[in-house]
């Protein structure tokens, strides 16, 4: 029997425990050797669930007294990744980053220096580059099919509401706006999918224009204010975008865990204090004149990522929830629809290819799906979207990057 791979995970909140915990305790090769959170009521509740009994970290450095590790998983709120990974790549771990890398190209850099120094893998948590579709699409643009791209555009469409405004994400500075924390993962698909040109400059706009207090979708009663939190409103047999934590949910995110560290998952989406955006649309010039735009909307009818891919021999046409790829070709000829078996996992079966990646890359069986250096142009885009939004202009690339 080969040695198992002893991985650590640093942040046990949703994606810690749902997405890596799972998939990592669903493999035989594999041994979560630590857990490791600042809140050790939530860490030890996603050791409940996983039904696994490893040793529970409040900080890293004490893990890294105490165990060897061949690789931990980084699933902290994004404004902590720097420290995370910079501590981590110190102590001679490789590193599997959720993404985005961090907040801004600055903490990024340093991400990117210190791994270069230490010589270990950093790789990112852009999941959607295992998604099939998006990997059957990018076999397809590398084939020739749609011939030279000069134009895409993806209009994701997410129930997001109860995700990023009821928590920390709604937050700038735990984020960097969520054209960083959402979109870095959709900026760097249009950077994979066409080949990773050099970004100039970028452009956007956004706003919260629903969920707020205009948009609460119920009459509100004198002397009863929804909220704070979803399981305690007033309004919740009512509310249409209610977000109840189940029993087995407040072990981990329920009063306890909230007596350490005060965090709420469940925050009333209209009324929680927000600096990030509801909707908005962002545009890339890249160089060889490539276009690309990204349409987002947080309030839900439905979800799914629409993408257009257009080329001087043909365009391709994508819906990763119907999972069908169209290619048009240009001069007329036959129109072909793809449609892409369903696969088991979070995104569409990507999150545990995710996983899988980063063991066999611990292994060396495999390359890393990604880099740190990708990770920081995805965030430079992310960056450039927001203080377009915030600024009104348009943001050249070599202010962000030099
Ligand atoms: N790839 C994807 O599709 C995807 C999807 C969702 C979230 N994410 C990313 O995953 C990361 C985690 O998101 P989440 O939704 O699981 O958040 P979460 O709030 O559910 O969990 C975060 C956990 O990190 C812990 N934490 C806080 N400060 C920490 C620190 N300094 N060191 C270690 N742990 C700390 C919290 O106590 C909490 O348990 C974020 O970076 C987010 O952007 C990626």
């Amino acid at each position: 029997m080969e040695k198992k791979l002893r991985i650590g995970i640093i942040g046990m909140g949703s994606r810690g425990t749902d997405c890596f915990g799972m998939r990592l305790k669903e493999r035989s090769d594999v041994e979560i050797a630590a857990l490791c959170d600042p809140n050790h009521v939530r860490a030890s509740a996603a050791a409940k669930i996983l039904n696994i009994n490893p040793p529970v970290y409040i900080n890293i450095d004490d893990m890294a007294d105490k165990e060897q590790l061949d690789g931990v998983i980084i699933a902290s709120p994004d404004c902590c990744h720097r420290d995370c990974a910079v501590t981590a790549l110190k102590h001679g771990w490789n590193v599997l980053i959720d993404k985005p890398l961090a907040t801004n190209v600055a903490d990024g850099r340093d991400i990117v220096e210190t791994a270069k120094r230490s010589g270990k893998i950093v790789m990112i948590g852009f999941n959607l580059r295992h998604n099939a579709v998006l990997k059957r699409l990018k076999e397809i643009i590398d084939g020739g099919t749609l011939g030279k791209v000069f134009l895409a555009e993806n209009r994701e469409f997410y129930d997001g509401g109860r995700t990023y405004m009821s928590r920390w994400n709604r937050l700038f500075s735990k984020t960097g706006g969520l054209w960083n924390h959402k979109a870095s993962h959709d900026f760097d698909i249009f950077n994979w999918l066409l080949g990773f040109p050099k970004p100039l400059r970028v452009t956007s706009f956004a706003a919260v224009n629903v969920l707020n207090r205009e948009g609460i979708p119920f009459p509100v009663e004198a002397g009863h204010e929804p909220g704070p939190s979803c399981n305690v409103c007033h309004y919740k047999d009512k509310c249409p975008d209610k977000y109840i934590l189940s029993e087995k949910l407040l072990a981990q995110w329920g009063p306890e865990a909230q007596a350490v560290d005060g965090y709420v998952k469940n925050l009333c989406m209209y009324l929680s204090d927000k600096d990030n955006h509801d909707n908005g649309m962002a545009m890339v010039e890249y160089e060889n004149d490539i276009k690309v735009g990204l349409f987002e909307t947080f309030i839900g009818s439905k979800n799914d990522r629409i993408y257009t891919i257009v080329g001087d021999r043909g365009m391709a046409e994508v819906s990763l929830t119907d999972r069908t790829i169209t290619i048009t070709p240009r001069w007329g000829g036959e129109i072909v629809t793809y449609h892409i078996n369903k696969e088991q996992g979070g995104h569409g079966g990507a999150d545990p290819r995710l996983v899988d990646t980063f063991c066999n890359v611990l292994r060396g069986e495999e390359e890393a799906s990604s880099t740190a250096e990708q990770g920081l142009v995805a965030t430079a885009l992310g960056q450039a979207a927001e203080f377009s939004r915030r600024q009104h202009r348009i943001v050249e690339m070599s202010e962000i990057l030099g």
